[in-house]
């Protein structure tokens, strides 16, 4: 067993750095196993359940994916396909799914949700995205980061633009406080991470040493980047209403080959978690762009398409690093 077994992967904060490394690290290992085709099977006759309250394709895949590579099974939940929420409790699907499976993904909107079967379920519990966290994700993302520069974790710079209210800028902000990373929240102000947040953000970086800064400065925020990072303008479970105030709030934030230039780095790299609506292939972009008159939102086709971008890599490392997390809390 490792030193992770049991655990639940609710949020970032509930980690030490070392832990998170540790995961990191696991990971590394099994995506090179897994390419070399040695890959060894530590989770035969596991089950997990994987409940989506959201839709998804990332992250149930990566689950799916990382099981089967593994010897575990997995039974999918739609949000329409359990009675949690409808007829049935949070405390009562915990306690049922946890006589059957050994681990249990959760996505949904509340962090209290994941929080309440994590506390009844007696099995591991993970975060498969809340309106709060994205921890996985956050894996995911330094694994990405970590291979696509040579520089060491606490000397890697990152600007995340755009809606830093929700789960992926408050991801971003404490994971990198939490490594010890120079971090930046470029966004206008009420787009900013709550306080709160802010508030352990600095905490962590007082003893990691992480730089922590929040500016409504393009310019200034990515300056000497070595990641550029954003994520949609309106997430999951927010109504359509919202689209015109986001597009006049953040548009100024938009990742385009001028922020790019802008951090004076070449070897600068281009993130998303994605879904990215940068092009036509989108449903909801197209819908957007028409009637809005825009020809892209939160990244240009250009940056998106571009050298910089790793996004795909990044989403790829969803798997190897979800598979790291059910290995190291069930093996
Ligand atoms: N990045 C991410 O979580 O993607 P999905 O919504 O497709 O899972
Ligand atoms: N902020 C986005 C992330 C999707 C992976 C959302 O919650 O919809």
């Amino acid at each position: 067993p490792t030193a992770l077994a049991g655990r639940h992967f609710l949020k970032e904060l509930d980690f030490t750095a070392q832990e998170f490394l540790g995961l990191l690290e696991l990971a590394a290992e099994l995506k090179a196993a897994k390419r070399a085709g040695d890959e060894v099977p530590y989770l035969r006759g596991r089950n997990i359940a994987l409940i989506f309250e959201k839709t998804s394709t990332r992250t149930r895949c990566a689950f799916e994916v990382a099981a089967a590579d593994q010897g575990a099974s997995t039974t999918y939940l739609d949000p329409s396909g359990s009675q949690m929420g409808h007829k049935e409790s949070v405390k009562d699907t915990a306690r049922v799914l946890g006589r059957m499976y050994d681990g249990i993904e959760y996505r949904g909107d509340s962090q209290a949700k994941v929080e309440e079967l994590a506390a009844y379920a007696g099995v591991p519990v993970y975060n498969g995205l809340t309106d709060d966290w994205h921890p996985t994700q956050m894996l995911a993302d330094v694994l990405t980061m970590t291979e696509h520069s040579a520089k060491p974790l606490t000397d890697i710079a990152l600007a995340y633009l755009g809606d830093a209210r929700f789960n992926m800028g408050n991801s971003y902000l404490v994971t990198a406080a939490l490594l010890g990373m120079d971090v930046r929240v470029v966004a206008p102000k009420s787009y900013w991470p709550a306080q709160e947040i802010v508030d352990r953000a600095r905490e962590l970086a007082a003893s990691s040493g992480a730089r922590v800064t929040l500016t409504e400065d393009v310019t200034e925020g990515v300056a000497g980047a070595d990641f550029v990072a954003t994520d949609v303008w309106v997430s999951m479970g927010e109504p359509k209403e919202v689209w015109g105030e986001r597009i006049e709030a953040l548009a100024p934030y938009a990742v385009t080959m001028d922020v790019l230039r802008a951090t004076g780095n070449p070897d600068v790299r281009f993130l998303h978690c994605l879904p990215a609506f940068h092009d036509l292939g989108t449903k909801v972009g197209q819908e957007i762009f028409e009637t809005h008159g825009l020809t892209s939102l939160e990244v240009t086709d250009e940056v998106f398409e571009s050298a910089y971008s790793v996004v795909f890599d990044e989403a790829e490392n969803r798997m190897h690093t979800i598979k790291a997390v059910l290995v190291a809390t069930l093996a």
